[in-house]
């Protein structure tokens, strides 16, 4: 099937006429169909059409705008399995977590809907007499939103249903290796009523379409989630025409087990955090903090189940870890794993391709483990992005602390642990945007605010309430009705 892009209000090729095509990840003779292959000029036509739109749009009442939110999350409720089949197809991590994945999105709208009834903003007294002082919410403009493959459905959410809530216009460049999923959003959101020009999808390749959104002059702001590298990029290129910018960006999420923990429980946690999504979250568990006292015993108990994850197509409802997304990321995990080899890490589980059970045809990996990992080493500090879990023994509750915070990268983190005063000292000291306490580093919602300190971004957090503050901006009003100039700073009251 050929897939097209969706500018000013029409579904249409890009100008290139040029197309990719999109393969399944678990077979790579299946083909899903193919994608336009976008051009900056396809941009140009895009960010033309959401100008015009924004101009109607920002006028339409906030409440009205989110109406349509209602529509977008029941859609989604009645498609929710035919979706999530689309996203397993096209991405790979298996149904019970691309049900997940569209359940996000759904909460997501749900709480849209509600937010346009809430788009508070301050007033506060004047210190002069006979004046206000009001501020307003507003919308920013024109947003380029471009998305990662990893959740399809739930992190253009994230961005789009606030971005049209708060009353701006979006382009919208989804992931190359999702363009199913995002083409069924939007038609979703046509559906629902969202006005043509308000939503404009582009696909094509990062390095092109991406670089036009971030230079841009008419789109004023930009929300990406991905990787540091492309978010300096984009930061850079944006910094150009002085667009706002969120970034969402790495992770090296880490649980910390301490010797008092419910070891089944954290068992339990860091096999969902570290394997869910075949590791492919920024909040994935990458790293397990050991105390010594129960290492030995919990990586023992860790291996044993590790080893019993059933890999295979997602599809299949027995399948419990899926493959990775593409050979690209299939050599990155193995790169690593033969860099954690050579730095000294010793190898307990995985550590290679899986090819039984009719998974020769697509990127499978086993979930691999490695111990006697220092902090230090690469495999301890950089971002993996698979199921490889990097084990660090630590000899008391200070030091799995400075492990936890010695990494560039700040989004996720876990202590297990049934001692309340660890436990509120761990939330105290973590330097991290999201701590759990007995849960794993994986399951954030929607209705939080969600993002990370150090590389992890730039000081936004998506999601919650906050994600309304991205969207907009503020307009400060002052209102004298004393008749006469009163001058600020100036003037002082008089009884
Ligand atoms: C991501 O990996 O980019 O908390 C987002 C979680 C999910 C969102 C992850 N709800 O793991």
């Amino acid at each position: 099937m050929d897939f097209k892009n969706f500018i000013n209000g029409k579904w249409c090729d890009s100008v290139s006429g040029k197309r990719f095509e999109k393969r399944n990840p678990a077979n790579v003779d299946d083909v899903i169909g193919t994608f336009p292959e976008s051009t900056p000029e396809d941009v140009e036509k895009a960010v033309e059409a959401a100008r015009k739109a924004y101009k109607m749009w920002r006028q339409v009442p906030a409440p009205k705008r989110a109406e349509v939110m209602k529509k977008v999350g029941d859609l989604l409720v009645q498609r929710k399995k035919e979706l999530a089949k689309i996203a397993t197809r096209e991405m790979g991590k298996i149904l019970l977590e691309t049900e997940a994945d569209v359940q996000e999105g759904i909460d997501t709208a749900y709480y849209a809907f509600g937010e346009g009834r809430r788009l508070f903003s301050f007033t506060t007294p004047s210190e002069l007499t006979d004046k206000v002082c009001i501020t307003f919410r507003r919308p920013v403009g024109v947003c380029g939103i471009i998305t990662p493959w990893n959740f399809p459905m739930a992190i253009p959410c994230w961005k789009i249903l606030p971005a049209i809530v708060c009353g701006n216009a979006v382009v919208f460049k989804p992931s190359r290796e999702a363009p199913h999923t995002a083409t069924k959003l939007v038609e979703i959101l046509l559906e629902a009523g969202v006005p043509e020009g308000v939503i404009n999808l582009v696909h094509g390749p990062g390095g092109v379409i991406g670089e036009a959104i971030a230079s841009h002059p008419g789109i004023d702001l930009i929300s990406f989630t991905g990787s540091v590298e492309v978010g300096k990029r984009i930061s850079e290129l944006s910094s150009k025409t002085l667009k706002k910018v969120s970034l969402e960006l790495g992770g090296k999420n880490a649980q910390i087990v301490m010797d008092d923990a419910d070891l089944e429980l954290a068992l339990d946690g860091v096999i969902w955090g570290a394997f869910g999504t075949t590791g492919q979250r920024c909040t994935a568990t990458s790293r397990l903090i050991l105390h010594e006292k129960i290492h030995d015993r919990f990586v023992e108990m860790l291996v044993e189940r590790a080893k019993k994850i059933k890999i295979g197509d997602g599809l299949k409802p027995e399948t419990e870890m899926g493959p990775l997304v593409s050979e690209k990321q299939l050599k990155k995990v193995e790169y690593y794993v033969e860099l954690g080899k050579k730095e000294g890490a010793k190898l307990v589980c995985g550590g290679k391709r899986y090819t039984e059970n009719g998974c020769d045809k697509g990127y499978f990996y086993e979930p691999t483990i490695f111990i006697d990992v220092k902090p230090d080493m690469r495999i301890a500090q950089e971002e993996i992005f698979g199921p490889v879990l990097s084990v660090i023994k630590v000899k008391s509750f200070e030091e799995a602390i400075e492990v936890m915070n010695s990494t560039n990268y700040g989004l996720s983190s876990s202590i297990y642990t049934r001692d309340v005063v660890k436990a509120m000292k761990a939330i105290e000291l973590i330097e991290a945007g999201i701590t759990y306490v007995n849960a794993p580093t994986i399951g954030a919602e929607c209705h939080l605010p969600f993002g990370g300190i150090k590389n992890t971004g730039n000081g936004h957090r998506e999601g919650g309430w906050t994600v309304y503050e991205i969207f907009t901006e503020i307009q400060t009003v002052y209102i004298d009705y004393s008749g006469r100039l009163q001058r600020a700073q100036i003037e002082t009251w008089k009884e």
